[in-house]
């Protein structure tokens, strides 16, 4: 028997008629998103060849530490989608303040938010990174995109995605209607669709979590973890396996598939960050928004990660991601032991 080989093109397209009111612009964009995934994804691969790795010198907006291909893989997203005409502004996680479309060239209706390299500490000891995006309308009629364009709820997102460049490149995105996985064929330069209709598997088999801040947790994190382990007397009778890569793109995508819990709450470490790490807009959303899609859910510990309207292009937050039960528990640990009752 013959299987039928779908290309990302012809699946978003399929997509889109789908939805008569669209214009053939969203299929574009999200093309062009796959265009620059593959640009990095070729970079990724030349990494340890060429002199590309090592700290560029400077910092990122959070104040950490910025690797080559962080600054690389941030430029070909914003030059990708300058020009094109369908998008009114985008925001990065590399980037201070919201990236504007050059003067003379067209705005569009989308607006583009992107972790533009995530798990960039894993870049030097070969470890897989990844890329996540999300894809609002914009709020403001006309004129250049704005800041408000962008700090909007995950509920508003019309489309979102990660890219994973690991043993192979596969980009994973939603516009709604089903999570689909697409696998990079490096000869021929396509993605092809691997992964159709991806849904949480009911039965989880992995938690993830840095351990190594266990001493920072608070009570209701901590006895989440020991419930997750089996150790709590109202524990599923078999505890969870650990695995931690420290990317969460390939955090998410594994639990994605095998099914399980993601999680980096907010903990007592660094006083600067008592939200935890990971940035709401360029991480937390666009993951939530997939992992929704998928059969799951995604929360800060008291509520929905897609109900919460960002204030701030950099804001952190706590996240817990994955299996609706699982993330379900984390919030009733954290609801009974974290918060102050009144
Ligand atoms: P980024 O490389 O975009 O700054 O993100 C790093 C994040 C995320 O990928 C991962 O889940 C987390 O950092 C790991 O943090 P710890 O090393 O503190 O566990
Ligand atoms: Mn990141
Ligand atoms: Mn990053």
């Amino acid at each position: 028997m013959t299987q039928e080989v779908i290309t990302i093109e012809r699946h978003i397209l399929e997509q889109e008629r789908a939805h008569p009111e669209a214009t053939g612009v969203f299929t574009s964009l999200l093309y062009d998103i796959a265009l620059a995934a593959k640009i990095v994804a070729r970079e990724t691969r030349r990494a340890g060849l060429v002199e590309i790795l090592g700290l560029a010198g400077r910092t990122n907006v959070q104040g950490e530490a910025q690797m080559k291909l962080d600054v690389f893989a941030n430029e070909t997203l914003i030059r990708i989608n300058s020009y094109t005409g369908r998008v009114a502004v985008m925001a990065s996680e590399e980037e201070e303040d919201i990236i504007r479309i050059p003067e003379g060239y067209p705005t569009g209706r989308y607006v583009l938010v992107f972790d533009p390299l995530d798990g960039s500490s894993n870049i030097d000891v070969n470890v897989s990174i990844g890329t996540i995006f999300g894809i609002y309308r914009r709020r403001t009629k006309e004129g250049p995109g704005t800041v408000e364009d962008c700090l909007q709820p995950g509920r508003n997102l019309v489309a979102a995605g990660y890219v994973i460049y690991g043993s192979s490149t596969m980009m994973v995105y939603t516009t709604g209607n089903g999570v689909h996985g697409f696998t990079l064929d490096p000869e021929v330069g396509e993605f092809l669709l691997s992964h159709p209709n991806i849904r949480l598997p009911e039965k989880p088999k992995y938690y993830s979590v840095n351990h190594g801040n266990e001493p920072y947790w608070t009570e209701g994190v901590r006895r989440f973890t020991r419930w997750l382990q089996g150790l709590d007397e109202e524990s599923p009778r078999k505890p969870l396996s650990s695995r931690y890569i420290g990317s969460l793109v390939a955090d998410f995508h594994r639990n994605l598939l095998a099914g399980g819990i993601f999680y980096y709450p907010a903990d007592r470490k660094d006083p600067r960050k008592p939200h935890g790490k990971l940035r709401l807009l360029y991480e937390a959303i666009p993951l939530a928004f997939i992992v929704e899609h998928a059969g799951g859910y995604a929360s800060d510990g008291t509520q929905p990660i897609l109900d919460i309207t960002p204030t701030s292009l950099h804001q952190r937050t706590p996240l817990f991601i994955g299996n609706r039960d699982l993330v379900e528990q984390a919030e009733a640990f954290i609801a009974r032991y974290d918060q102050p009752s009144t």
